[in-house]
């Protein structure tokens, strides 16, 4: 495998972008807008530079891991990639679309695999006619940094995709987990609540943002704590998330708090907007 594609350049696409071109592959990217182009490879530029200021990485080998990067807003431009992570947005139908139009246009051996944080691999590969071909191959946020990347196989996906992305993890420096279908998979099922669930304390007044994620950062030994990463993740996605687990599983423990579904209606995300559960500059 040398050329990989990526589709979408937001946080977790350009984090993808990254740890790919740092390992030596060639890669693709297509996002819908020349800005979101443009906003990608910046964010990839930024996070090497500081690499560089860190010494990880010397200036000369930033300019070659950037040389490895090309983007278009033209699909075509993945056409012949020998796989392709797409990592749009987080909805059904328009993924749907999305992978119905690269099966006609892609390679006929290229495995499609899809950075999905809790939708149907099965349902997406429906849309195709490379089921076995295609996989889910889900980043934790953010990319760089994370060690874990699940490893999805829908009904159809054949072993041998599996195998495939497993080893593409491993040269990532990742370590894969094989996880069965499942809204939510591992990760999302038991996190995502947990960041619902501060958010209800924090609705019911048991304690404030801050005294809420000091208490779970010192007395569970997080990194950060629930709503500062519930403020990474963006709050839109955590509700698509706790929106699916609820759906699918019908059962009441996933429903999202009111105060989630109130700070995504006014445009509190989180860090890409600027403020969430916190504000940032
Ligand atoms: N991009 C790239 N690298 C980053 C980064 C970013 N945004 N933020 C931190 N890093 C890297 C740093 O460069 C540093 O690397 P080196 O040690 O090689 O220099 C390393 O991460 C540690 O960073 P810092 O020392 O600056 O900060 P920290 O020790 O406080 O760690 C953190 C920051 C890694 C984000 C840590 O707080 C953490 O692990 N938080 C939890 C993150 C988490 O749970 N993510 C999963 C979210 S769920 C998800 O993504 C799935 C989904 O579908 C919603």
């Amino acid at each position: 495998m040398k050329k990989i594609g990526v589709l979408g350049t937001g946080t977790m696409g350009a984090g993808i972008i990254q740890v790919l071109a740092q390992n030596g592959y060639e890669v693709v990217l297509r996002a819908r807008r020349q800005t979101s182009v443009d906003g990608g490879i910046a964010k990839v530029t930024k996070n090497l530079e500081k690499m560089v200021t860190k010494e990880k990485i010397t200036a000369a080998e930033k300019d070659e891991i950037l040389s490895r990067i090309h983007g278009s807003t033209d699909i075509e431009i993945v056409k012949d990639a020998d796989l392709i992570i797409e990592a749009a947005t987080e909805e059904m139908e328009s993924k749907k679309a999305l992978f119905a139009e690269l099966d006609e246009l892609c390679k006929p051996e290229a495995i499609i695999a899809t950075n999905t944080s809790s939708l149907s691999i099965t349902e997406i590969a429906a849309a195709t006619k490379r089921p076995d071909k295609i996989v889910g191959m889900h980043f934790f946020n953010p990319v760089p940094a994370m060690k874990l990347v699940e490893i999805i196989k829908g009904m159809l996906t054949s072993d041998e995709t599996r195998d495939t992305v497993v080893e593409l993890a491993k040269i990532l420096g990742k370590t894969p987990v094989e996880v069965e279908e499942a809204p939510g998979f591992v990760v999302n099922r038991i996190l995502i609540p947990m960041i619902n669930e501060a958010a209800g304390i924090l609705a019911d007044g048991v304690a404030d943002a801050e005294g809420i994620d000091n208490a779970m950062k010192l007395g569970a030994n997080h990194p950060m704590g629930p709503l500062a990463l519930g403020d990474l993740i963006g709050l839109d996605v955590v509700l698509a998330i706790m929106n699916v687990l609820y759906t699918e599983y019908g059962d009441p423990k996933y429903r999202p708090h009111v105060l989630i579904k109130k700070m995504v209606r006014a445009g509190k995300l989180g860090q890409k907007t600027g403020e969430g559960f916190f504000v940032y500059n």
